[in-house]
């Protein structure tokens, strides 16, 4: 019988549950045994693994997914846990991976840019086919539109924005938000304007802090201008922002003091994004990628990324329009100009920003 191994590596993102109960059905109604891989790869290297898939002599493969999968598939975070595991890094602990590899006849790998740099050293070391799935909820892995987890952690900043805004227009206040993203401002973006918000402070743009002291000043004046009718004024930052919010909101009171009468007020969502059930879109992705992912290791297909790609992409198309799959040397070199602001879709996302930021605040 054939084997499959899986594991979730890296920050969880909603979405990984269901890519591993979507993955298990397809490879048990194959008639191939899934075994869960703990903690990701700590648990490779280690050897702490088990069974996704039972014996179910009436179904057509003859398997049938674990309890776990199907109870949790729809759950936030990851059954299978997850770790950042520096000992990867190493090659004398991959070859130990590498060894226990050899007895199954593939591996997907699901998560972000560490987690499939991870995936892609491994696949040149080893014969097993590995095959990755993109879970991040930063959304800055090269060559798909979205991660799993993305579209789940914009709807929860999302809820909390229109929280604060209920509190804000209340009392006539400014908010700046922090959200997820070390590396990426997207979630900052992205939630911005889908929250109407008057301003958006990201990494990429560059702004040292005395210019963002005098940017988000000058949000808040022209927001709360004495010809307008507002009593809300939401800023959201990115994490990848180095200033802290407390200290970015105490400067700009100061800067404000004498000329307005404002209270501004600083949350960070912090990992209160990351969790939760992930929405239909997440789930509807982590199906197809998942169903993807088996077929492309069954295949023996290797070192590459299954990706969302709807309606067109580069890339090898698979059996389903959305998904294709891209060589991971060319995802981690795209992960990393995305990161570094030298792709194109990084100069549009600031390009669009920039052409936006004026008619953010009115
Ligand atoms: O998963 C990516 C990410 O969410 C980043 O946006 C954030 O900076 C980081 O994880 C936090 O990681 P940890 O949970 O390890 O502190």
């Amino acid at each position: 019988m054939a084997t499959l191994a899986v594991l979730t590596s890296g920050g969880d993102s909603p979405g990984m549950n269901a890519a591993l109960r979507a993955m298990v059905k397809v490879a048990a109604s194959r008639g191939v045994r899934v075994l869960g891989v703990q903690d990701g790869y700590d648990g490779l290297i280690d050897g702490v693994t088990r069974d996704l898939t039972v014996s179910a002599p009436h179904a057509p493969g003859g398997l049938a997914a674990c309890r776990d999968v199907d109870v949790l598939g729809n759950e936030g975070g990851t059954l299978l846990g997850s770790a950042r595991c520096a000992r990867f890094r190493e090659t004398e602990h991959r070859a130990v991976a590498a060894d226990r590899l050899r007895a199954l006849d593939g591996l997907v790998v699901i998560g972000g840019n560490g987690s499939l740099t991870g995936a892609h050293l491994l696949a040149s070391e080893c014969a097993t086919p590995i095959v990755g799935i993109p879970a991040s909820i930063d959304n800055d892995i090269g060559c798909t539109a979205t991660a799993l987890g993305v579209d789940t952690a914009l709807n929860t900043i999302l809820e909390c924005c229109d929280r604060i805004g209920d509190t804000a227009r209340s009392h006539r206040r400014a908010f700046v938000v922090e959200v997820m993203g070390r590396h990426s401002g997207y979630l900052a973006m992205a939630s911005a304007v889908a929250a109407g918000a008057d301003g958006v402070l990201l990494r990429e743009q560059g702004r040292t802090e005395d210019q963002l002291v005098d940017a988000v000043a000058e949000m808040i004046r022209r927001s709360f201008a004495l010809d307008r009718d507002r009593r809300r004024v939401l800023i959201v930052k990115a994490e990848g922002v180095e200033v802290p919010c407390t200290r970015l909101v105490r400067r700009v009171e100061e800067k404000l003091a004498g000329g307005m009468n404002v209270e501004i007020r600083a949350t960070v969502l912090g990992h209160l994004v990351r969790g939760g059930r992930p929405t239909y879109q997440d789930r509807m992705i982590a199906g197809r990628l998942g169903l993807a992912a088996v077929d492309a290791a069954l295949a023996g297909l290797t070192d590459r990324m299954m990706a969302w790609m709807p309606p067109v992409g580069g890339g090898t198309p698979t059996s389903d329009p959305a998904v294709f799959h891209f060589g991971l040397d060319a995802v981690l070199r795209e992960t990393d100009a995305l990161l570094d602001g030298t792709s194109p879709v990084t100069k549009w996302r600031l390009k669009t920003l920039e052409s936006l930021e004026s008619a953010l605040g009115l």
